[in-house]
C-alpha cells in the first residue's frame, strides 16, 4: 500500500487544522493518540481529534492525498457579471441542489462515476413495485444508505448556503437530496422535493413514524394501523409531495437569480425548475464541475465543485462568515 512520508503529511495536516475544513481523499488514517480511524471524505477540523480536540495529534495516512480547502477556494474565480447579479441583498434568489452538493461530504451521486445507479438497479430498490415484491431488500438498502449518511458531515457548500439564507431575505433553498445535510448544516427550511431518508411513513395510511427502521432481527417496521412502514422518499413512478412541489414552483417563478448546484438536470419535475425561472426572466447560474444536459440554459456557469464555488461566490459578495 502506498504511504506518505509521515513528516510531510503531518506538517500539511497541522497547517490545515488551523482552518475549518480539510479534505481527505484516502483509504484510511489513524490518530496516533486516540486511535480514531478516519475514512475518506471531508472533515470539519474539530472532528480530527474527537477525544480532546487536540489539533496537533499526529495522524498517519496509509494512502491518499490531502487538500487544504481554503487554498482551492482562494484560487476560484468569480466573474464580475456573476457578482453583480447577486450584489443587491434584496434580490430574490433560488438555489436548487442535487446529489453533487453532498458529493464532497462523501455521499455518492447517482449518475457520475461511482454513482448509485451505476452500481444498483433503481427498479429493484427504488420503486413501489420493488417494495411490494421484496420490502426486506428495499429496507436493507435504505438502512445501508442511512448508516452511510450518518457517518458524514455537511461540507462547505452546505454551510455557505446557511450564510446565504441569513444574508438574502428573499432566499429559497430547494433540494432533490434526501440526505438531510442542508438541515444538519443549519438551513432552516429547505424544500425537500424527494423526501428525507431518515423519516419513515406507512405505505398504507401515510402516517409518519420518525426514523423507524428494520428491527435488530431484520423485522420490517410496522405502523400502528398494521401497514408496513417505508422510507419517506419519492420512488420512481411516484408523484412528488404536492406542497413541496408547489412551493418550489412558485419560488422559481418568482426568482430573479436561480442557481442550480450539483444536479445532472435529468430527473423531472425538478429539472424543469430552471426553465420555469428562465421563462419568468431570472438570471440562471449552474455550479457543476461537469457539463450537464441542461447547461445550455444557463447564463453563467461555474465549473467547480460546489464546496469551492459557493464559498468563493459568498466571499466575493462579502457575505458574513462566522
Ligand atoms: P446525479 O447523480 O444525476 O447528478 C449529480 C451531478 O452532480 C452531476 O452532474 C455531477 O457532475 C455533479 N457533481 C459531482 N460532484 C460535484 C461537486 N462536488 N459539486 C457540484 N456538482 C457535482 O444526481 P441528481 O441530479 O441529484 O431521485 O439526481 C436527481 C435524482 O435522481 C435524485 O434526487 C434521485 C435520483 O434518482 C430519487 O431518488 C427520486
Amino acid at each position: 500500500m502506498k504511504s506518505f512520508p509521515p513528516s510531510r503529511v503531518t506538517d500539511r495536516i497541522r497547517s490545515d487544522l488551523t482552518r475549518r475544513f480539510i479534505v481527505l481523499r484516502l483509504v484510511q488514517g489513524q490518530c496516533h493518540k486516540c486511535s480514531h480511524t478516519l475514512r475518506g471524505g471531508l472533515f470539519p477540523a474539530r472532528k480530527f481529534h474527537p477525544e480532546d480536540g487536540d489539533s496537533t495529534a499526529k495522524i498517519t495516512l496509509f494512502t491518499g492525498e490531502i487538500d487544504g480547502y481554503l487554498d482551492l477556494m482562494a484560487k476560484a474565480e468569480v466573474s464580475e457579471r456573476l457578482a453583480e447579479v447577486l450584489r443587491d441583498f434584496r434580490v430574490r434568489v433560488v438555489v436548487s441542489t442535487g446529489a453533487g452538493v453532498s458529493a464532497e461530504s462523501g455521499v455518492p451521486t447517482f449518475r457520475s462515476a461511482g454513482g448509485l445507479w451505476r452500481t444498483f438497479k433503481a427498479e429493484t430498490l427504488a420503486t413501489p413495485e420493488a417494495f411490494a415484491e421484496n420490502p426486506q431488500l428495499v429496507w436493507e438498502w435504505y438502512e445501508f444508505r442511512r448508516a452511510k449518511i450518518k457517518e458524514v458531515e455537511p461540507n462547505p457548500g452546505h454551510h455557505e448556503l446557511v450564510l446565504w439564507e441569513r444574508h438574502f431575505p428573499n432566499f429559497t433553498l430547494i433540494t432533490q437530496n434526501i440526505d438531510g445535510l442542508h438541515r444538519r448544516a443549519g438551513s432552516s427550511k429547505p424544500i425537500e422535493l424527494h423526501g428525507n431518508i431518515m423519516v419513515s411513513r406507512c405505505h398504507k395510511c401515510e402516517r409518519r413514524a420518525g426514523e423507524a427502521g428494520l428491527g435488530s432481527d431484520g423485522e420490517i417496521p410496522r405502523c400502528q394501523c398494521g401497514g408496513l412502514l417505508r422510507p419517506d422518499v419519492v420512488w420512481f413512478g411516484e408523484p412528488l409531495p404536492q406542497r413541496e412541489l408547489q412551493l418550489a414552483w412558485e419560488a422559481s417563478e418568482g426568482a430573479e437569480v436561480f442557481i442550480s448546484v450539483g444536479t445532472s438536470g435529468i430527473v423531472q419535475p425538478a429539472a424543469s425548475l430552471a426553465s420555469v425561472a428562465k421563462e419568468a426572466g431570472a438570471f440562471l447560474i449552474e455550479i457543476n464541475p461537469d457539463e450537464t444536459e441542461i447547461s445550455y440554459k444557463f447564463d453563467e456557469t461555474l465549473r467547480q465543485p460546489s464546496g469551492i464555488a459557493l464559498p468563493a461566490l459568498g466571499r466575493r459578495l462579502g457575505i458574513a462568515r462566522n
